[in-house]
């Protein structure tokens, strides 16, 4: 008998306000055709002044626990996958867990940018693997729009805000690849190329700063990393991309969604897609898109799903699990 970490509920939140490509053409050198075209963005949700990354992560929490049927104290411990917590510290995990009333356990953040939600679910996986949790809630949570340089038209317009969570809980498997839950993971970073993505602030600088990228590096980085990872996290349980119902990917920019589908041989018909309207939500992007995905009826109980996803640092990962 084999311990699998099994989906048992998910659900997402996205702030009111939509800002469309159309609102940048008023301010900056841009263009709706432009954004569409080069990534795919129609259009992204912006969080209200004061609602926090947490504000977002807590009604995410709350769709998830309904889904699942169960209770904040059902929950052996939250882990939330961001880069924009609300405050330097305590994590916003531990906001979180008061929001929700949920008074044992444990919460903490995990950060590795976009690639953050494949490293708290392969975190978590490995959590319910060992026996120190059976039930953890992972999630992606983000409010990107306050590290935007607003001048910047090369990057204000690709990022967006909101939350998805899911819930993970412990169940019996046989050990082979048909099992629901987890399959395999593939993290991966490499420090050397953190100047290509990054905020210019921090507790060193004392400002919150503004984020700062090499789109055309990025890009290369991803398209070839992104099929990669998503092979090796295959290969590890005996599967291909032939395999696979549905790539779940990072959110950032359409064309990489196309390309490392295509590096996977995979057709888009079995790529969850939300980019053009959520934009790019660094770690709530994956979650968000699971979601999302549920509920159009794209994801089904059973399906084999891929998640795979770059981010700065270098960080870049996969999960395969099935639904
Ligand atoms: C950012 C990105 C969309 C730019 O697309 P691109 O095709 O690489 O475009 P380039 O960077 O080569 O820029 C082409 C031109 O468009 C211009 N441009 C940039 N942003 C623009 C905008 N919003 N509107 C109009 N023109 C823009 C550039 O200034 C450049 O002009 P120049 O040739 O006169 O210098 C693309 O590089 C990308 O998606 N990179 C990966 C980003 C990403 O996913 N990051 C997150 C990973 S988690």
């Amino acid at each position: 008998m084999t311990i699998r970490a099994v989906v048992k509920g998910i659900g997402h939140y996205l702030p009111e306000r939509i800002v469309e490509n159309a609102e940048f053409e008023a301010r900056l050198d841009t263009s709706d055709e432009w954004i569409k075209a080069r990534s795919g963005i129609e259009r992204r949700h912006v969080a209200a002044e004061g609602q926090t990354t947490s504000d977002l992560a807590t009604r995410a929490a709350l769709a998830a626990l309904a889904d699942a049927g169960m209770q904040p104290d059902d929950l052996d411990a939250i882990i939330l996958a961001t880069s924009t917590a609300d405050l330097t510290f305590p994590a916003a995990a531990t906001m979180v867990q008061a929001n929700l009333g949920m008074t044992r356990g444990f919460a903490f953040d995990v950060q590795a940018v976009c690639a953050g939600f494949v490293f708290a679910l392969a975190n978590a996986n490995g959590m319910i693997l060992s026996g120190q949790a059976k039930r953890v809630m992972v999630i992606g949570a983000e409010t990107f729009s306050r590290l935007m340089d607003w001048t910047d038209r090369s990057t204000c317009v690709l990022f967006g805000d909101g939350a998805g969570a899911l819930i993970l809980q412990a169940e019996d498997g046989s050990g082979t690849n048909t099992d629901r839950g987890v399959l395999a993971s593939d993290l991966n970073s490499d420090g050397r190329h953190r100047d290509l993505l990054y905020v210019d602030g921090g507790v060193s600088t004392g400002t919150t700063g503004h984020l700062r990228m090499q789109g055309r590096d990025v890009f290369r980085h991803a398209v070839e990393k992104l099929a990669q990872t998503a092979h090796a996290a295959l290969d590890k349980v005996g599967l291909t991309g032939g395999d696979v119902n549905w790539i779940v990917p990072h959110q950032a920019n359409l064309r990489i969604i196309t390309a490392t589908a295509q590096r996977m041989q995979v057709p888009m018909e079995r790529v969850v897609v939300t980019v053009q309207d959520h934009g790019n939500t660094s770690a709530a992007s994956i979650p968000l898109a699971l979601s999302v995905g549920r509920d159009r009826g794209q994801i089904k109980p059973g399906d084999l799903i891929v998640t795979e996803a770059i981010g700065g640092g270098l960080a870049w990962g996969a999960v395969v699990l099935r639904w």
